[in-house]
């Protein structure tokens, strides 16, 4: 069993990326989530987990409980020791200095040496109070596979736990801010959401992502850097051009990425995200952030006839997509034939919320299944 450090104001998106990394994630209080197995190169790129450790156990938000879950606790470990402490958000009261100090000295009567530079391990201990929101109630294709803890929706959380860091994420996105792009324009998406849908969308090496109105092409930096082949396009010359340049300084290189992969091959092209020239089930996933009814330029589409065709060529060539905009596009995307798998509303600033649907095909590619099992699970305040 891992413990999960989630990141960002949301932890329902964060947990939902997690999936994309992880098996069983369940949140148990805010900010931290369980989950039963990780997959260590995976959560190197994710945006939205700084954290994963091997649990040793947990307990209430204290130290008397900290240190009673650690003198519990079998370590088969030998080498030198650690211990690093954090109170999620302020939110338990406990003073993390003194916890480090004296479930440092717990691992000292146990015959470890502590060394804070360099050490072999290093024991994380998390404290967090507060309700766990009731939103989402693991919304992602996992949510079968369930773990025996968790903590119900809405009720109070109490919780510290105990765990040997197993990985961490890269946490590089301060250099690949949208202004410090070699191409820029307004509208670009900030990098930790653009890797975070990437990663939902199925971005991985061996995955091909294509993001059919890529803008400045910040997704599909994200899904490459994570190892993902990325294609894109976009109606305007001056935008798919634009995303070249940036794909190219990001991406064209043979150097591994700060993840450790290797960067994966990019395309893009101009096009019409409507009509793609591309085969049925080309990719692996479909990943489009649609313009904003007052922002971008349309030459040939109203909004609503752009959004509903992409979405209609987006189900033709992938099985999985993610669609970011100011609006839900969930009717469209029914319409379409897609399911709703989850929806995430993310507040961009007081005049700008960012609506993140994740969708899947639809078993049986019809109607069969009638209204969407999971619709009543979807977070946010919809
Ligand atoms: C909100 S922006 C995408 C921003 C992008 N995610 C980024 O980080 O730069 C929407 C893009 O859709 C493009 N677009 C508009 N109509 C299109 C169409 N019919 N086909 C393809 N792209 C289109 C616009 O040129 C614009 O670049």
């Amino acid at each position: 069993m891992y413990l999960l450090e989630l990141g960002g104001e949301d932890d329902a998106f964060a947990a939902r990326e997690a999936r994309s990394a992880a098996t069983g994630v369940d949140r148990i209080a805010p900010g931290l989530a369980v989950a039963r197995g990780i997959d260590p190169e995976r959560v190197r790129g994710l945006a939205y987990t700084h954290r994963a450790s091997e649990l040793l156990g947990r307990g209430d938000a204290d130290l008397a409980s900290a240190r009673a879950v650690l003198e519990a606790a079998a370590i088969d470990r030998t080498g030198s020791v650690a211990v690093r402490a954090t109170d999620v958000h302020g939110s338990s009261d406990v003073r993390t200095e003194r916890a480090e100090r004296e479930l440092g000295q717990l691992l000292v009567d146990r015959g470890f040496a502590v060394d804070l530079e360099e050490p072999d391990h290093l024991l994380r201990v998390v404290f967090s109070e507060g309700t766990v929101g009731d939103e989402e109630r693991s919304t992602g294709s996992d949510a079968l596979e369930r773990v025996e803890n968790e903590t119900a929706a809405g009720e109070h959380a109490s919780v510290c736990a105990l765990g040997w860091l197993a990985a961490e994420s890269v946490r590089d996105f301060g250099t690949r801010a949208p202004t410090d792009k070699p191409f820029f324009q307004p509208g670009s998406m900030d990098p930790l959401l653009a890797r975070a849908v990437a990663n939902v969308a199925g971005a991985r090496p061996g995955a091909t992502i294509l993001d059919p109105m890529c803008g400045t092409g910040g997704v599909l930096v994200e899904a490459g850097l994570v190892g993902a082949d990325v294609i894109g396009t976009d109606a305007q010359a001056k935008m798919a051009a634009g995303a070249r340049e940036n794909l190219a300084h990001f991406l064209g290189t043979d150097d591994p990425s700060p993840t450790g992969v290797s960067r994966g091959s990019w395309h893009v092209g101009r096009g019409d995200a409507t009509r793609l020239a591309l085969v049925d089930d080309a990719v692996d996933g479909v990943v489009f952030d649609a313009p904003y009814g007052r922002q971008s330029k349309i030459d040939t589409h109203r909004l609503e006839d752009l959004v509903a065709g992409a979405l209609a060529e987006a189900h033709r060539i992938a099985p999985r997509a993610v669609v970011i905009a100011d609006r839900s596009w969930r009717e469209e995307a029914r319409a379409a034939g897609w399911q709703l798998e989850s929806a995430f509303e993310r507040r961009v600033h007081r005049s700008l919320t960012r609506y993140v649907m994740v969708l899947e095909r639809r078993a049986g590619g019809s109607d069969r299944l009638g209204p969407d099992r999971r619709d009543a699970l979807t977070s946010g305040s919809e």
